[in-house]
């Protein structure tokens, strides 16, 4: 028997078969600023890039969370957390890869538009997958293309050796560019494993200045990922930009954090950066628990949860 049995009622509202069928209907593919996918449940209008810089200027710090699907991107959409990264880390938490490499473009399209289908309020980030950046301009562009089609409103890739040509042209081309450095888990076979980076002096002073090449190259914001606290200030100080960290420490000027580490449904991944605010793994347990105990006992459905 499960101990902790959960009495939520789970009616459908009054018609929601008929918004079933309508969201159904709806276009698959979705351009941002011609959103109108008649599923707003805010009316709030999604950030801008000049929002991210204002909000850095100010003082105010950016509040960003991962995000791959529809249901949790209604969740996130009603939310006042700032905006959303579609991040490669999809390949982990939702189709079980053991690392982000086995992200693909298509893939990342396709969550990609569930997320904008979800959460029409949020600014969206789409990851560029592994080596889609790598390939040439034309692979590239392409790649960014499927991502901004499918509702993203800027795209981030990972690193920056030998793409400062290749950010300049997306950017070029009209499309926001949020760089990544430190960590950057598409390089994890080269980095010897998922470890803290620019440790050293050295390795601090090389972080900063290719967070200079990738502001110069035109980039809105950067992540910053598994970085001592001390060596994301310095960047973050030193740039005009704003940095988003995770496991950068406190003087950055946002964070981001991955949906289900920070709702406690990956109950065996603690790093020493993660806070988390639910036990969402454990509630989800007891509740399934709780449904098929009430199965076998024969107490669902009720006579009130069946047609006359
Ligand atoms: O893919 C991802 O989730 C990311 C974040 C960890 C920054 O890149």
């Amino acid at each position: 028997m499960a101990t902790n049995r959960l009495k939520a009622e789970h009616r459908r509202p009054a018609g929601s078969h008929k918004i079933a069928q309508r969201e159904g209907a709806r276009a698959i593919r979705l351009i941002p600023g011609n959103s109108n996918n008649g599923n707003r449940e805010s009316t709030k209008r999604p950030m801008t890039v000049l929002d991210f810089q204002k909000m850095k200027d100010e003082g105010r710090k950016i509040s960003m969370i991962t995000c791959y699907d529809y249901s949790s991107a209604r969740a996130v959409d009603r939310s006042s957390v700032d905006c959303i990264l579609v991040g490669d880390s999809l390949a982990m938490t939702m189709h079980g890869f053991p690392n982000t490499l086995s992200a693909t473009t298509e893939m990342m399209a396709m969550h990609t538009a569930a997320v904008a289908r979800g959460a029409p309020s949020k600014f969206i980030v789409g990851d560029m997958p592994f080596l889609s950046y790598r390939k040439g301009l034309k692979e590239a562009m392409d790649c960014v293309h499927e991502l901004m089609s499918a509702g993203a409103h800027s795209i981030k890739l990972e690193g920056v050796r030998g793409h400062g040509d290749i950010v300049r042209h997306i950017v070029d081309s009209g499309v926001p560019v949020m760089g990544h450095l430190g960590l950057t888990p598409q390089s994890v076979n080269q980095l010897g494993g998922m470890k803290v980076q620019a440790k050293t002096d050295a390795a601090a002073g090389l972080l900063a200045s290719q967070a200079h090449e990738l502001e110069d190259a035109g980039c809105f914001a950067l992540v910053l990922e598994c970085v001592p606290a001390e060596a994301a200030r310095k960047v973050t100080e030193q740039l005009k930009i704003p940095t988003i960290g995770i496991g950068a420490g406190p003087g950055v000027s946002g964070q981001v954090l991955v949906y289900q580490d920070l709702l406690g449904l990956n109950p065996g991944f603690k790093p020493k950066f993660l806070r988390t605010y639910a036990s969402a793994f454990e509630i989800i347990h007891a509740a399934l628990d709780t449904y098929d105990d009430d199965v076998k006992a024969g107490k669902f459905p009720a006579e009130s949860e069946s047609y006359g």
